[in-house]
């Protein structure tokens, strides 16, 4: 792929991340700084067949001790023959393990193997046609013609000894090629986006019928295997913690964490006075009286709120809420001396993206509403191999009810970092209101799920309106609402105006302190999700 991604931001994962899919036929895919490697490990999982990202320059003994059914090598934004181009060990292609090259993936295939790879000068970028001469294995069930998604300049032109051309494009002679004996697969186009509306189908015959991979990833063998494993790691008498957000992630971990062990897990949740408008009791209700997991909660509002006195810089802010919240938690997870567990709802993505460079500099939030490593707990991370979409299935599996299993992200600091300007118990409750009228529209309009996230916010300033012939002076309400697929990018999204309109006027009106409301169009980058 063609993009500006350098392969410098590769994955990594711990070693002790090898065997925890043990259990599961497993694709690698090596990442050559593809735009789209997730989104491979991503389509592979859909498939039902377990998926991880790995850097192009794993040892192959790493490799090999993970035993994949098949491995993927993604495309990347380098040519082949540039000369720091990222080339993965050649006995890659020995291991007897079968190899489906995507785009970049597809050329250094060719090159390895003694094929030709041309720098045409020319590049072919967006919605082709496919045309397909042969169906062999990988193109089986597909017709004779096809759109796909391409992104590439340089393209192979001769194919190496023992591979069949399969189909073609009008930038691409080879778009795909394959040799069965060896079990080796090349496609110039993005099976994995969705512009290529076969490409599931595509990625399915690399994985049934080249690596004979059985669907074995579903939701039903993710819980099986997760609630084994922390019964494993935390054994029959230890007791865990876990810091409840509410949200999605903390909530499947929960439920699973208390399948595995039952009572032995208590949930400590610290309603910081922050949260949407009557969340706090919609977790305590679910909590006590639907999941029967044991809930300790907190009511820290005022302690929270009194530290932010007089505070407006978002990063002091971030800082405060973050401390008073580790404080609380520590304060409350003494009290259950024999804890030795720490229960963590880190996604895998967490995982992958560890270590990229931009997250931390921006804005201090991925450690605000997190928990230290270092208090002396051991962790359980039952959600460390999943994507967000798969915690989702697990949680539909698991009978939690849709506005859990669907809720957006919320930040840790909550509405502390949306009121733009000094937090006071009386702009919280502002800001709650004229969100909860938001949230209500958006779902009304079905619009909900399609969001990454939709939200109020109330920067600390007064506008002059007049209502009923009367002057007002109030606050503004901004709206936001963003489509994203991983909050590193978003677009903002374009909301119908009828209900622009609605959510407005059932702000002005039924919030009296709101005199305005504005809508926020702006992506990111530049600007950020969050306005602090
Ligand atoms: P930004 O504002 O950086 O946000 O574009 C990206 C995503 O991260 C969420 N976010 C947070 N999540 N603790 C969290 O758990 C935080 O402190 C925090 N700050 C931002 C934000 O809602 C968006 O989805």
């Amino acid at each position: 792929m063609t993009d500006a991604t350098a392969p410098e931001h590769r994955p990594h994962e711990t070693p002790a991340h090898i065997d925890e899919a043990a259990g599961y036929d497993t694709v690698l895919v090596l990442d050559f700084g593809a735009q789209y490697g997730q989104l491979i490990a991503r389509r592979v999982r859909e498939c039902h067949v377990y998926s991880q990202l790995i850097p192009f320059d794993a040892p192959l003994d790493e490799i090999r001790a993970r035993r994949p059914r098949g491995l993927i090598l993604s495309g990347g934004p380098m040519s082949v023959y540039v000369d720091d181009a990222p080339r993965p060990d050649p006995a890659l292609f020995d291991l007897g393990v079968p190899v489906l090259g995507i785009c970049y993936g597809a050329q250094l295939m060719a090159l390895e193997l003694g094929g030709t790879v041309t720098r045409t000068g020319a590049s072919e970028f967006g919605k082709t046609r496919l045309c397909v001469a042969e169906h062999g294995t990988m193109l089986a069930g597909l017709d004779d013609t096809e759109q796909c998604w391409m992104s590439h300049r340089d393209c192979i032109t001769a194919p190496p000894d023992g591979f069949v051309t399969l189909a073609r494009s009008d930038g691409a002679p080879i778009a795909a090629m394959e040799d069965r004996a060896r079990g080796l697969f090349a496609v110039q186009f993005h099976p994995e986006v969705v512009h290529t509306p076969r490409g599931m189908d595509v990625l399915g015959n690399f994985l049934y019928q080249a690596c004979g991979c059985g669907p074995t990833w579903t939701p039903a063998s993710i819980i099986e295997e997760q609630v084994a494993r922390i019964r494993a790691q935390v054994g029959p008498h230890d007791r865990a913690v876990l810091g409840l957000s509410g949200g999605v992630d903390s909530t499947v971990a929960a439920v699973l964490v208390h399948k595995a062990i039952g009572d032995r897990l208590v949930c400590v949740f610290i309603d910081q006075g922050m949260m949407r408008e009557s969340e706090a009791e919609h977790v305590v209700e679910m909590f006590t009286e639907h999941l029967k997991i044991p809930l300790i909660a907190v009511d820290a509002r005022r302690r929270f709120l009194d530290r932010l006195v007089g505070v407006t810089d978002p990063e002091r802010k971030r800082k405060i809420i973050g401390e008073e919240f580790i404080r609380c938690f520590e304060e409350e997870s003494r009290k259950l001396t024999d804890a030795k567990f720490l229960v963590q709802g880190t996604l895998y993505s967490d995982v992958i993206e560890s270590g990229t460079r931009q997250a931390a500099k921006i804005k201090s939030h991925h450690n605000v509403g997190g928990l230290p490593e270092k208090m002396g707990f051991e962790l359980v991370e039952p959600l460390r191999l999943l994507f967000k979409d798969e915690v989702r299935a697990v949680g539909e599996q698991l009978g939690l009810p849709e506005r859990i299993v669907w809720r957006q992200p919320f930040p840790g600091p909550g509405l502390g970092i949306r009121i733009i300007g000094e937090v006071t118990a009386e702009r919280v409750d502002i800001l709650q209101r004229a969100d909860a009228i938001l949230q209500e529209e958006v779902k009304n309009a079905g619009l909900y799920r399609e969001l990454w996230q939709c939200f109020a916010i109330l920067p600390v300033i007064r506008s002059v309106g007049v209502q009923g012939d009367e002057r007002t002076y109030a606050y503004p309400i901004a709206i936001r609402a963003v489509r994203s697929d991983d909050a590193m990018t978003a677009d903002w999204a374009r909301l119908p105006y009828e209900l622009l309109e609605t959510v407005s006027s059932r702000i002005i009106n039924e919030v009296p302190e709101v005199n305005r409301v504005v809508y926020d169009v702006s992506s990111k980058p530049p600007s950020t999700i969050e306005w602090e």
